[in-house]
């Protein structure tokens, strides 16, 4: 981004002097405001990037300017500045969606760092703003979205082989799209109005996979009472994907080989041949390539498959393509669920760029339901939802050893175990206690424990909520 605007609201002049110096040295357009009102005049007047507030202000505080600036200028992204023992206005911040916030005092260095992460995040954004835009252009096909280059290039090659009648080899790895690739190839082929049949080989045995392709004759082996057709038959004038095709067993392969070398096979127990016009489509997760030179798959049978090979990267090759995926998968399930979810908070934006996705793109869709899910109407969705975890380290718990985006190292979970906050977790932690102990003696009356804690029904509520205690787990109420 050249020469982000941002504007620095603090009552201290010493400290917006040296956050104006260490912007401008990284080439940023600095304004100040030593008030709140004058913040949210400027805000009002002029675009800005990013806002650095302080949270403690004289007349109009760190709350009411975010609240301004989440209404005037939604993509300005606001950094929160704390005095040490408030975190928990700043984690109130946070959820009003102000992107980070930070502990005074602290390095330049420090915040430098939470400025650029933003402005990273903010770039990303604004591209796929202009994406989104093309996307039902350039960037897609059939329902298969994929910006980065490696992506494009392999849309444009399914377009290209759609309408012939060449096999064609999906490569890459569970989740990144093989089965979407070869519907999209099938359903743009002359061939759309045939059957589209699909055979997982992986899960079945060589016995029964010969007869599930091939069929077989009545009699044929104990218990074949009648005659049956093989999914070759069913695929007739239409296109067999046969998935999982690195699974298959040397005999298989042999009759997989002469099935495409004369486009003929009989049943099983049989000796009528049969003919069909079969256009195939193969697919595995494995190096078909190593598979022959470690003998396990037939050399002939491997050139047969792959006369048009597709590989698809893996997500975290392309993280161009995540959140533009993560947009389609919100519209989809928000539309589903009858829920109008807003869009991904920065913070979630940012997690979700940064996180690798071992389970690629069905991973990312799956996230993205359980966040629609777990997310709150017209709310934007923030890493909560995401994870799932309702004492998630961006709201001041422990990192969660089951969770994904954890154990990969949220920069939240960084900063709660940096000396600075150990004080907050630990007091947090206490607080859970408190209440689980309180719902206890209460025997989960909420009613009666939220007496005992000096707290509103609606509070306890809440914090049960926010520490995820539940019926199940810690005698509480829903
Ligand atoms: N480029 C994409 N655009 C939109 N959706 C996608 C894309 N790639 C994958 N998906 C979605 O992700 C999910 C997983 O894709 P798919 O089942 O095709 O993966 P796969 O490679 O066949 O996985 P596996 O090897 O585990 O069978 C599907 O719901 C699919 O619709
Ligand atoms: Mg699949």
């Amino acid at each position: 981004m050249p020469q982000p605007n941002v504007l620095i609201i603090d009552d201290e002049p010493l400290m917006r002097i040296s956050i104006a110096d260490a912007l401008k040295d990284e080439g940023c357009q600095v304004k100040v405001a030593a008030t709140g009102l004058e913040g949210v005049d400027l805000i009002k007047k002029e675009p800005f990037e990013i806002v650095i507030s302080d949270l403690r202000l004289p007349g109009m505080d760190g709350l009411q300017i975010l609240q301004t600036c989440k209404e005037v200028s939604p993509k300005t992204g606001v950094i929160v500045i704390t005095a040490h023992g408030s975190v928990e206005t700043a984690v109130g911040a946070i959820k009003m969606g102000a992107y980070d916030y930070i502990t005074k005092p602290f390095s330049m260095d420090e915040l430098l760092m939470i400025v650029n992460r933003l402005l990273k995040v903010l770039e990303l954004e604004d591209e796929n703003r202009s994406l989104r835009e093309e996307l039902e252009g350039r960037f897609s096909f059939k329902g298969l979205l994929g910006k980065n280059d490696k992506m494009r290039e392999v849309l444009e090659k399914i377009k290209l082989v759609a309408p012939t009648d060449s096999t064609v080899l999906i490569l890459g790895e569970s989740g990144t799209g093989k089965e979407l690739v070869a519907n999209a190839i099938h359903h743009n082929s002359p061939r759309r109005d045939g059957a589209f049949i699909k055979v997982s080989c992986a899960a079945l045995p060589e016995s029964l996979l010969e007869t599930e392709l091939f069929g077989h004759e009545r009699g044929a082996f104990t218990g074949a009472l009648r005659q049956r057709k093989g999914r070759f038959e069913l695929a007739h004038q239409g296109t067999l994907f046969l998935d999982e095709i690195g699974e298959i067993s040397p005999l298989v392969q042999v009759k997989l080989l002469r099935v495409l070398q004369e486009r003929q096979f009989e049943r099983v127990g049989g000796d009528q041949t049969i003919e069909v016009d079969v256009r195939l489509i193969c697919a595995t997760q494995r190096d078909l390539k190593k598979e022959v030179q470690a003998g396990r798959f037939r050399e002939d049978l491997f050139y047969r498959l792959s006369v048009v090979p597709v590989q698809l990267p893996p997500l975290r090759e392309r993280k161009e393509d995540v959140l533009v995926l993560a947009e389609h998968f919100l519209g989809g399930f928000g539309l589903r669920a009858g829920k109008r979810v807003k869009a991904f908070s920065q913070r979630a934006q940012g997690l979700l760029i940064r996180y690798s996705f071992p389970g690629n793109v069905r991973e990312l869709e799956n996230t993205v339901e359980r966040a629609v899910t777990l997310s709150h109407e017209n709310k934007e969705i923030e890493p909560w939802d995401l994870c799932g975890f309702p004492s998630c380290p961006y709201l001041g718990g422990p990192p969660q050893p089951t969770c994904g985006f954890c154990s990969e190292g949220v920069p939240m979970a960084e900063k709660k175990t940096a000396s600075a906050d150990r004080l907050d977790v630990a007091r947090e932690q206490f607080e859970r206690q408190y209440i689980v102990k309180a719902l206890e003696r209460t025997k989960d009356n909420k009613t009666e424990a939220a007496k005992l804690l000096g707290l509103s029904r609606k509070a306890l509520w809440e914090k049960c909520k926010r520490y995820g205690i539940t019926k199940e787990t810690n005698g509480a109420e829903e």
